[in-house]
């Protein structure tokens, strides 16, 4: 099969030498003589796996030791209801930032739980820009004030922390953990699927400060409430034993290969040259500003629905694969994750060279 490069959002692609070490050692795993799948979560050689995870996930993301790192089913929209449920117990209502299409997904689900008061820091005009970041006025009125670090679906990332005053500071940080290094300690709560950053979907990461466990209400479901999770192991239910091995192998790979640093230089080097490239080109268009353009997630359009159509069908057919963007924005969406090597973005412009000398 000749070379194909994977751009899709998630569930996304992985760093091809962690699959491989799973090939290798599926069938015998420990020299156990069984996979990794068929062993006992509660057994020796399962609870030393976790417990190297996690001591691996926070020497790469610099988590402080006043933080618990709880593994969870659900994904990240579990998060959305089981955020208000651990957290909006106080003053009964949160503020959230709305950036877009996850950040609104969470604002509705939240509603269901909590009184919310919604702020929209995305400007309406047609580039995509997030204006307001101070809310140390008014943060402090609420249980806690959530955000999405990068809306996925459009290709915004918020770089700079909001301001919260002393308030609890929640993110979602699906696509974009992992990809460049982060002052924790700003956050109370920071959650993420897996399957972008860090490895299958059906595992879920929760890093939580410990202050804020112990106030779940009383009807939160015990695999929701984040203080018996971290009393469990997390493992009140059985885990996801096959997706945390996984993220346990790209936890180690990352370390192995420079950690954050070099994760997010990589990263850097990666979404400035496509978007260099879009800049000096007047064919394709990205609509995010400078400020807030995603590293992660690079949107571009032709502004024409039907060559829009030819170019993902010429380019799937050219071994660069789910470049479709999301249904909700239409155009193209290239997701370069940290498992994306950047000769899958020099092919890509190379392609989009071909394209438009081909189309324009
Ligand atoms: C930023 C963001 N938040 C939430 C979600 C929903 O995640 P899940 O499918 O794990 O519930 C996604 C999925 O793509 C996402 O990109």
């Amino acid at each position: 099969m000749s070379k194909v490069f994977n751009f899709s959002a998630g569930p996304a692609m992985m760093p091809p030498a962690v699959l491989e070490k799973a090939q290798a050692e599926l069938l015998n795993w420990q020299g156990l003589g069984t996979s990794v799948m068929e062993v006992s979560h509660r057994g020796k050689y399962f609870m030393e796996m976790i417990a190297e995870c996690e001591q691996d996930f926070r020497k790469l993301f610099n988590v402080p030791a006043n933080y618990k790192v709880l593994f969870l089913q659900g994904g990240a929209r579990g998060q959305f209801a089981a955020i208000p449920m651990n957290l909006a117990n106080k003053k009964g209502k949160a503020l959230y930032l709305n950036s877009g299409h996850w950040s609104s997904t969470a604002i509705k689900e939240a509603r269901n739980f909590t009184q919310v008061d919604e702020v929209n820091i995305l400007n309406s005009d047609r580039t995509l820009r997030v204006e307001k970041m101070d809310f140390s006025d008014i943060a402090e009125q609420y249980d806690y004030v959530h955000y999405c670090t990068n809306e996925t679906i459009s290709g915004v990332e918020i770089f700079d922390v909001p301001n919260v005053g002393n308030a609890v500071l929640v993110a979602d940080m699906s696509s974009d953990i992992l990809s460049r290094q982060i002052d924790i300690s700003k956050f109370g709560v920071i959650y993420a699927g897996a399957q972008k950053n860090m490895g299958p979907s059906g595992i879920t990461i929760v890093i939580v400060r410990e202050d804020l466990l112990g106030n779940a209400r009383q009807e939160t479901p015990s695999i929701w409430n984040y203080e018996v999770q971290a009393k469990s192991d997390s493992m009140i239910n059985t885990p996801p034993t096959f997706a945390w091995y996984l993220c346990s192998l790209v936890f180690k790979y990352l370390l192995e290969n420079g950690g954050l640093a070099a994760v997010e230089k990589r990263n850097l080097a990666k979404a400035e040259l496509l978007y260099a490239f879009l800049d000096q080109n007047s064919f394709y268009k990205n609509y995010v500003a400078a400020e807030n353009r995603s590293i992660m997630n690079i949107t571009f359009t032709i502004d024409n629905d039907e060559l829009n159509a030819k170019f993902v069908a010429e380019a799937t057919a050219a071994g660069l694969q789910a470049l479709k963007g999301h249904k909700v924005l239409g155009g193209m969406r290239a997701s370069i994750y940290n498992a994306m090597p950047i000769e899958g973005v020099e092919a890509l412009i190379e392609f989009m060279k071909k394209f438009e000398a081909e189309n324009a």
